[in-house]
């Protein structure tokens, strides 16, 4: 088997299990419209701050730069992005996730953003005029590109540069490995389809020179105590019957851990940044 066809389907059997890909489309979309709530405050934004400064140092990105941001979210890249920029689309399939950063862009007073409510997976480029539009696409976190049809779909979209950013597969949620064991006897092990070692590879097996930098984040998510419940019975629910011990041990491990109302979980990742030009500079 030859390099890129094995890293393709290494990636895609990481991906079998991964709770997303089991989801319908509209499942998943409502997922992203829940998670749009409290997205704000959940993930770091330093990373950011450290990526852009990386991008304009290495000229990727200047005024001139037409951005593609791709499963932008709330915003957290096209915001800045449009005081570097001459012009972001913003593109994200959560009607959620795109009112909030419709909120900040009026806010703002910002002119230079446009939303494009769309789903990767099935948006013809071409039909949209979006193939080769782009001097630069950034795919940030974003679980729609977690295989490699859609990671080499970017390079229809740009004629120039690309930024693909997912973590490096050694996070740690020492709240949740600690309810796996008490709840288990056992951590759970979840799966590694976001590693950027898969897209670092099959770009490279596509004949792209892609580069890595490394960037800290953490994710911190708050729930009260009826979502943390919640939230722990639905992680264990494949794993075990959730009978009367195993409710009343999930409860008493959030009523253990809760301060002051807030179940409190930090997660501690390192993102990996790649970064590649789709011609020869
Ligand atoms: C974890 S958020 C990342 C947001 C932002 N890029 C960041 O770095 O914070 C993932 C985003 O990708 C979007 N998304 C996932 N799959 C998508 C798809 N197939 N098409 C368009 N957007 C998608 C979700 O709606 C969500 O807003």
């Amino acid at each position: 088997m030859d390099n890129l066809t094995y890293w393709k389907d290494k990636w895609i059997e990481v991906g079998s299990e991964y709770i997303l890909n089991k989801k319908t489309t509209n499942e998943a979309i409502e997922i992203w419209n829940e998670s749009s709530k409290n997205y704000n405050g959940m993930v770091d934004i330093d990373r950011i701050d450290t990526v852009i400064n990386k991008l304009e140092n290495e000229g990727y990105i200047n005024e001139d730069s037409v951005v593609l941001d791709l499963g932008c979210g709330t915003g957290a890249y096209p915001i800045p992005l449009s005081g570097i920029c001459k012009s972001v689309d913003a593109l994200d399939y959560s009607d959620g996730m795109l009112k909030v950063l419709q909120r900040k862009i009026s806010e703002n007073n910002i002119n230079n953003i446009d939303i494009i409510k769309n789903n990767w997976n099935d948006l013809d480029l071409k039909k949209e005029g979006m193939y080769k539009k782009y001097d630069f696409v950034v795919c940030s976190l974003n679980p729609g590109c977690y295989n490699p049809t859609n990671l080499l779909k970017i390079n229809e979209a740009s004629k120039y540069g690309c930024c693909y950013i997912s973590t490096d597969g050694k996070g740690k949620n020492e709240r949740l490995e600690e309810a796996d064991n008490i709840i288990l006897g056992e951590k759970i092990t979840t799966t590694d389809i976001s590693n950027i070692i898969y897209p670092f590879n099959v770009l490279h097996f596509s004949n792209y020179n892609p580069s890595i930098f490394y960037v800290p984040c953490n994710w911190i998510v708050k729930s009260d105590y009826d979502k943390a419940v919640k939230k722990l019975t639905n992680r264990y629910k494949d794993y075990v019957d959730i009978d009367k011990d195993i409710e009343g041990n999930i409860k008493k491990f959030v009523k253990d851990n809760i301060i002051e109302d807030v179940f409190l979980e930090e997660s501690k990742n390192t993102l990996g940044v790649i970064t590649w030009k789709v011609v020869d500079s």
